[in-house]
């Protein structure tokens, strides 16, 4: 009989495969000194952009004072236990009424993680009569969140609203036997390629199709919207979005995550939710530090602003220098290139090595054989030097590549992976 562990032991993965080059280097690496548009990456000042420190506020002095005072006055443990049982405060309350507020909803719910959040806010909306028709490209925590439902489950391609249709005349006729609902899922923001998710088409077609839209913004929330409210507002729709997600590990630079709705909705999840119902609640020092960061989400525009000077000028130069940034609509930016896993791997060790740019590399099975995407982060911590001087590095690795270089170097790395 074989052993559970002879498949682990034989196939590390797609990923895992590639460990013995790319552990504590391309994978697992240690950014070291305060988060910031400069790090240090194995003892050398780089120009970081692989953080989602949107706003620049992870290493706010002003930030970092009110962690540092709830921390020392409740501990890291305050409160103890789940919400629904002993885990509950008036500063987690108020911290769901500003968060309503501020993403104009009735009410809204605290999550211990983005991940396991929304994709138990899927599992709990849900029943087995009910259909689920999703994005092709949603990310990892939509998809476990989908895997829970024991109904039907259809996937349209991605932002192709033409395809969303057919799926939804295909759920239709399913919940007309079932007597079941349809949920409609997908992101305000797409964060590998940084695509705006068609919210306003999609909700265009609750004039003929009864479903419930949750939309996921966890790139959304702080960088797009008038005041940052995400990509509901930014597009006009945020009424048509049932419930609305975002986390707390981006803009918000902290930990936990949240979603608004109606009241009624969001009453339900608290009473029916697993992830919340028997996990601990979000202790203060979380909670203080996010009511912190929402005051200054609202109220200091400049954050924002200057965020966007920077994706600007990143976007715009990238483009100028004919680089291929795809159909980005945020501050997400991808930079598509084509060619091997090793090669993508001599390139980004040249960014780093040579030009002190740190960046992630992004490569097949999340994009198509044969591409590299290298996805950079701009934040309001970036300075336009910065940006002036990835966009000379850039040029320079895209010669290299075109004319074999890293091919080259990399045909060693080749010859010793399986
Ligand atoms: C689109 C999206 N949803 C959800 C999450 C999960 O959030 P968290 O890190 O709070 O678990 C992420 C984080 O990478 C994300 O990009």
């Amino acid at each position: 009989m074989k052993d559970l562990f002879d498949r682990i032991y034989d196939n590390k993965g797609p990923v895992g495969k590639w460990a013995e080059h790319a552990e504590g280097y391309f994978v697992f690496p240690k950014l070291e000194g305060p988060i910031s548009n400069r790090m240090y990456f194995m003892g050398k000042e780089v120009i970081t952009w692989s953080v989602n420190d949107y706003l620049g506020l992870a290493n706010h002095p002003e930030v970092r004072k009110v962690d540092a005072e709830a921390a020392a006055e409740f501990g890291s443990a305050y409160p103890m236990g789940a919400r629904m049982m002993s885990g509950h405060t008036n500063l987690h309350e108020q911290l769901e009424r500003e968060l309503a507020e501020f993403v104009l909803k009735e009410s809204a719910y605290l999550l211990n993680f983005g991940y396991q959040g929304i994709l138990s806010t899927i599992d709990t909306l849900v029943c087995k009569d009910d259909v689920i028709v999703y994005d092709v490209d949603a990310h990892a925590c939509i998809v476990d969140g989908v895997r829970l439902h024991h109904g039907k489950r259809f996937t349209y391609q991605h932002n192709d609203v033409e395809s969303l249709e057919k799926n939804l005349q295909r759920a239709q006729r399913v919940t007309e036997q079932t007597g079941g609902g349809i949920l409609v899922i997908s992101e305000g923001v797409f964060g590998m390629r940084g695509e705006q998710g068609k919210l306003k088409e999609i909700v265009a077609l609750k004039s003929k199709y009864n479903f419930r839209f949750l939309v996921d913004d966890a790139h959304g929330f702080g960088t797009l919207g008038k005041n940052g409210e995400g990509a509901g507002v930014e597009q006009g729709i945020q009424d048509d979005i049932d419930v609305y997600f975002a986390t707390f590990a981006k803009s918000m630079a902290s930990t936990g995550a949240f979603i608004a709705a109606d009241k009624e909705i969001i009453d339900y999840l608290r009473y029916n939710m697993r992830s919340q119902m028997f996990a601990k609640s979000l202790q203060m020092q979380i909670v203080k530090g996010a009511l912190k960061r929402l005051d200054m989400l609202r109220n200091q525009p400049e954050f924002k602003d200057k965020l966007w000077k920077n994706v600007n000028a990143l976007q715009d130069g990238l483009k100028a220098s004919g680089f291929d940034i795809g159909k980005t609509r945020s501050c997400v930016t991808p930079v598509y290139l084509k060619g091997s896993i090793p090669e993508a791997m001599a390139l980004v060790k040249d960014l780093r090595e040579n030009h002190g740019i740190f960046c992630s590399i992004v490569v097949y099975p999340v994009i198509p054989k044969g591409m590299i995407l290298l996805r950079l982060i701009p934040t309001a911590s970036h300075t336009l030097e910065d940006v002036k001087e990835t966009l000379e590095a850039f040029a320079s690795i895209r010669e290299k590549l075109e004319s074999g270089i890293y091919k080259r170097i990399s045909e060693s790395i080749t010859a010793s992976v399986k």
